[in-house]
């Protein structure tokens, strides 16, 4: 596939998107947006990928926000069709995929660029990332679920700390608040980032998929998250990567997982 605001690599079951537009803080434009959906669909339908890790070109950004330049003019209907294109297109979409998507978060992550951390199943910080949600500070809200999913992961009231400030928090603020789960220098996040794909890597695919999809359950209006879970883990008992897992326990050997 080819993109212009993107770039995508496949090595060792692991995919790697990365971000590019370096000069302008990896900002998410509209064509950003819709690329980012392609490659991470492209990315779940290619069988030898098992984890995805979604970083940004350069030393100083992961993504520094949503691109301020396109939406300046906007109406109040173009205003909400936006939020609510870019939530179906990329911030759900990643969130629901049954793959783990990792956000390799290597500098400024504001705005869309935290709310697209958020969207991804966890984060990892380099120790120069600063972290925010500053759209206040331009007259809007957060529109790409970051008034819903921040709170989720740090609190209602940091939250609004945070979103109402418009301030930036370091990475270990980060850490500490539970927004990331690791920080590390910025030359090695890339490698300890794929260090704990591969972990990932040694389990049950259909498992993982299955457990992401009850997580989440938890935080959908609607849906009862304990139900969810017995009914997938049920779901799990039909599977090859079952019949494996526990067959290769009982025999003292390491599992051989298809996701099947
Ligand atoms: N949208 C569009 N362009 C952006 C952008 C965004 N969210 N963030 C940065 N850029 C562009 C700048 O306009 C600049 O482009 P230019 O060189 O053509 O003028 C380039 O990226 C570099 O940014 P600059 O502001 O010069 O870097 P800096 O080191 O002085 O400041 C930030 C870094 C992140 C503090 C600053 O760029 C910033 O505040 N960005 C906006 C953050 C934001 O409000 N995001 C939420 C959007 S809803």
């Amino acid at each position: 596939m080819n993109f212009e605001n993107i770039l995508v690599t496949t090595e060792n079951g692991i995919g790697q998107i990365t971000i590019n537009r370096p000069s302008k803080l990896n900002a998410l434009n509209k064509a950003t947006i819709q690329e980012l959906h392609d490659a991470f669909e492209a990315l779940e339908a290619n069988e030898e990928i098992r984890v995805i890790i979604v970083t940004g070109e350069g030393e100083k950004a992961f993504v520094a926000g949503a691109d301020i330049s396109e939406f300046a003019n906007f109406s109040i209907q173009e205003g909400a069709h936006l939020a609510a294109q870019g939530q179906e297109l990329l911030f759900d979409f990643v969130e629901s995929l049954r793959k783990p998507v990792i956000a390799a978060v290597n500098g400024f992550a504001l705005g869309g660029g935290l709310e697209l951390a958020m969207s991804c199943h966890f984060r990892i910080a380099s120790d120069n990332a600063k972290m925010g949600l500053p759209e206040v500070s331009l007259g809007v809200i957060p529109g790409y679920g970051g008034t819903q999913r921040l709170p989720q992961l740090i609190g209602k009231g940091r939250a609004m700390e945070m979103i109402m400030t418009a301030g930036m928090i370091s990475a270990e603020e980060a850490f500490r608040a539970g927004l990331v789960n690791h920080v590390v220098p910025q030359a090695e996040l890339l490698d300890f980032t794929k260090n704990i794909a591969t972990k990932i890597m040694r389990n049950s695919p259909f498992a993982i998929g299955r457990a992401i999809k009850a997580i989440n359950a938890n935080y959908k209006d609607g849906i009862n998250g304990f139900e969810t879970e017995i009914r997938n883990f049920g779901k799990c008992f039909g599977t090859e990567d079952f019949k494996e897992g526990t067959t290769a326990f009982l025999e003292k050997r390491k599992a051989e997982f298809t996701g099947k």
